[in-house]
């Protein structure tokens, strides 16, 4: 089970409600003080939650992986508030790396560099380079600056979860495990960052993200990408991002994508249904609303009936829970929704999940590499 250990680091969790978008100054003082001296602060971002920690502190790097239940060679993102910053971390900072900060911070850009000294090795996982970004969230920015300018932040989750983007969410996974949770509501993105390897000849994509590979192009005029982005789990296709190696954003049931033309994905999924209904398992489908018939536009109709509206003229009961991850016609609400959808298929102890495809035209790429790796690489063309 997951945060089995919570007795071993059992901690009182202080909660701050965040009012319209901002927090107060009182509390933002007593963030950055838990984090200047050494303890751990859950924080907005547009992207996810982030599990923040001082980023200069070898020792908060060491309580972050610990409170993750994280492998310590997965190396942190180092979260800044102001341009300057940069410099005082990374070296060798080209100018297509800032033309791209200056299009897209604050914002889901996260960039690597040849690290400075000034950066402990425990925060890189040991490596000689240094993830950074610069969050667009008001929240966000005020508490980096309020803890000293530095925070390291992996996504708020336990290690293997599907990442948070919620408070409730965080409290979930983090609650007796850190210091604080600041709640600044929902992620309005929704999918971590867009990691760009900046220290080669030409920028190279290492996890897609909001910021796709159109918009890096767009900016510099070229781009690549890690195959481990597109790749299989093959053994020797060692991803850039070390991160990016660990069984992901997962959840507890066995999932599987299904590709192919509509009626077939349907028809695939209902005999799916059908087999594990026999063998008294729950099923849970993710799908997107396509059309004005299919109900509400981008909300999470947990309960709604059908694949898109069939459940209940097919007769099945509570054991399937149909999913509406989103609206076709509003990608970005897919990627806003997809870790809650996950993360409910845990709460209703769903044993065989099925998913559609999302591979829409600016963020498909980014949804399909987290829920491909959600399904641990499976996935049916019918
Ligand atoms: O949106 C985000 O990026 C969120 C929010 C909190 O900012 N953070 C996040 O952090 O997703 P995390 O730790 O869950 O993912 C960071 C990824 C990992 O896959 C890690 O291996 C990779 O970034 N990474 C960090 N530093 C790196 C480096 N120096 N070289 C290559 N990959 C690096
Ligand atoms: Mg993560």
């Amino acid at each position: 089970m997951y945060g089995e250990n919570v007795s071993d680091i059992a901690m009182k969790t202080i909660i701050i409600n965040s009012e319209e978008n901002n927090i107060k100054d009182a509390d933002l003082k007593d963030a950055g003080e838990i984090i200047k001296r050494g303890g751990l602060v859950a924080f907005p971002t547009e992207t996810v939650y982030g599990l923040g920690g001082d980023a200069m502190n070898p020792e908060a790097s060491r309580k972050i992986y610990a409170a993750k239940g994280r492998p310590s060679d997965n190396p942190l993102i180092v979260h800044i508030y102001k341009m300057e910053d940069l410099f005082r971390i990374a070296d060798g900072v080209s100018e297509g790396a800032l033309k791209l900060a200056e299009r897209y911070w604050p914002g889901p850009l996260t960039m690597i560099f040849k690290k400075k000294e000034t950066v402990p090795d425990q925060t890189t996982g040991g490596l000689d380079t240094v993830a950074v970004r610069m969050p667009d969230n008001r929240i966000a920015l005020r508490f980096i600056e309020a803890a000293g300018g530095f925070v390291a932040a992996p996504s708020a989750n336990l290690s293997g979860r599907p990442s948070t983007t919620t408070a409730e969410h965080v409290i979930e996974d983090m609650n007796g495990r850190i210091d604080m949770i600041i709640d600044g509501g929902s992620s309005v993105i929704g999918l971590e960052s867009t990691i760009v390897d900046m220290t080669g000849s030409s920028p190279m994509i290492l996890r897609p993200g909001y910021i796709n590979g159109e918009m890096i192009r767009d900016v510099l005029g070229d781009v690549s990408y890690d195959p481990a982005v597109f790749g299989e789990e093959t053994e020797g296709l060692r991803p850039r991002a070390p991160g990016m190696k660990y069984r992901h954003y997962a959840p507890k049931g066995e999932l599987t994508i299904v590709k192919g033309e509509r009626e077939a994905v349907v028809s695939y999924i209902k005999r799916g249904i059908d087999e594990a209904l026999k063998d008294g398992k729950r099923v849970g489908v993710i799908s997107a609303s396509r059309d004005m018939t299919d109900g509400a536009a981008s909300g999470m109709e947990r309960e709604t009936p059908g694949i898109t509206g069939r459940t209940e003229a097919d007769g099945y009961g509570k054991e399937v829970l149909i999913m509406n991850v989103g609206d076709l016609r509003d990608e970005y609400s897919i990627a806003r929704h997809l870790y809650d959808v996950l993360r409910e298929c845990d709460k209703k102890d769903i044993d065989i999940i099925y998913s559609e495809d999302f591979s829409t035209p600016k963020i498909g790429q980014a949804i399909m590499n987290r829920l491909i790796k959600a399904a641990g690489h499976r996935v049916v063309e019918v």
